[in-house]
């Protein structure tokens, strides 16, 4: 059985000059290297798998190349000494893998991969099929950790200390985090999603999730996912300059730069106390700064 870690996740207000208090969680910190929403996700789904004594216990997950999802589904794996496979989104990447720096990290983690073209792994339902029938011992995760477990898991970054906030806020992916920050939310907490993709259904996969009315989703600048403007690594840089806090550029920079213009704008009453979760996600920042030297913009200042 795995045990909730002893952890104390600061606070801190970040100053400002608008007429509303900012505050930020530093999920972030809740383990080097399973970071933020991730853990939470994952935690009861695999504590509630280890229960049975399942004999070779055996993750196996999906995602792309640059996941955060693969990268702690591998050190949660590592870190609790369970094997993992990772079903990876595109098979040019057989040969060199070893240049990404998500899945050389994962594969340091000793998680193995299985790579498939992008056409074979847009039917999740067919590979789910053929690895549970070959590893019928295997917990399956969903891409990006999202389930009813999931959202469960998210009740851990609640508490006394959560309690007092107008609002909670937090990037969207695949709806899970905020599904579950709306279910445990004190009654009159409003909960604020920064979308970072293009998906309609996310609205109604919330609430399915969370059985509440009690959130609103925004759109980041760019809501593509994956795309990096330069004006969101500006913001990261000035952030990390002014606050001595690290932001990753796909979810929680575009979480912060969209709290800030709301703020700016006036979208929250005044005085209102805001709430962002540091949701992790700053190993991704090696392979963005890869991508932004490759063509020829500028950097990301913090590497984790
Ligand atoms: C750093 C980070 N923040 C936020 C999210 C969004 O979480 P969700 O997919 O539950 O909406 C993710 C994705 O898991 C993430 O990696």
């Amino acid at each position: 059985m795995l045990q909730i870690p002893e952890h104390k996740i600061p606070i801190t207000e970040l100053k400002t000059n608008f007429d509303v208090r900012i505050f930020i969680k530093r999920e972030d910190l809740i383990h080097p290297k399973i970071s933020g929403n991730k853990f939470w996700k994952l935690f009861l789904s695999v504590n509630q798998y280890l229960e049975v004594k399942p004999e070779n216990p055996l993750l196996i997950t999906f995602g792309g190349a640059f996941s955060n999802h693969i990268a702690s589904v591998s050190a949660f794996g590592k870190e609790f000494g369970i094997k993992t496979i990772g079903i990876i989104r595109g098979n040019e990447l057989e040969n060199n893998w070893h240049e990404n720096p998500t899945l050389s990290e994962a594969s340091k983690n000793r998680m193995d991969f299985h790579f498939v073209s992008r056409e074979d792994y847009k039917n999740k339902e067919k590979l789910t099929e053929d690895f549970s029938n070959h590893y019928p011992n295997a917990l399956i995760i969903p891409e990006g950790g999202s389930n009813k477990m999931a959202v469960e898991g998210v009740q851990y970054m609640l508490g006394n200390d959560t309690k007092d906030f107008d609002y909670l806020c937090t990037a969207v992916g695949t709806g899970g985090t905020i599904a579950g920050i709306s279910k445990f939310a004190e009654a009159g907490q409003k909960v604020l999603g920064v979308k970072v993709v293009r998906d309609d259904s996310l609205e109604k996969t919330i609430l399915h999730w969370s059985g509440k009315e009690n959130f609103e989703l925004k759109d980041a600048e760019e809501n593509r996912y994956g795309k990096i403007s330069d004006e969101n690594v500006r913001f990261i840089n000035w952030f990390l300059e002014e606050y001595q806090i690290p932001l990753d550029p796909i979810y929680t920079g575009k979480l912060m730069q969209t709290i800030f213009e709301l703020a700016e704008k006036g979208f929250f009453p005044k005085g209102s106390r805001i709430l962002a979760f540091h949701t992790g996600g700053l190993q991704g920042i090696k392979g963005a700064n890869l991508f932004l030297k490759s063509k020829g913009r500028d950097l990301i200042d913090f590497e984790s």
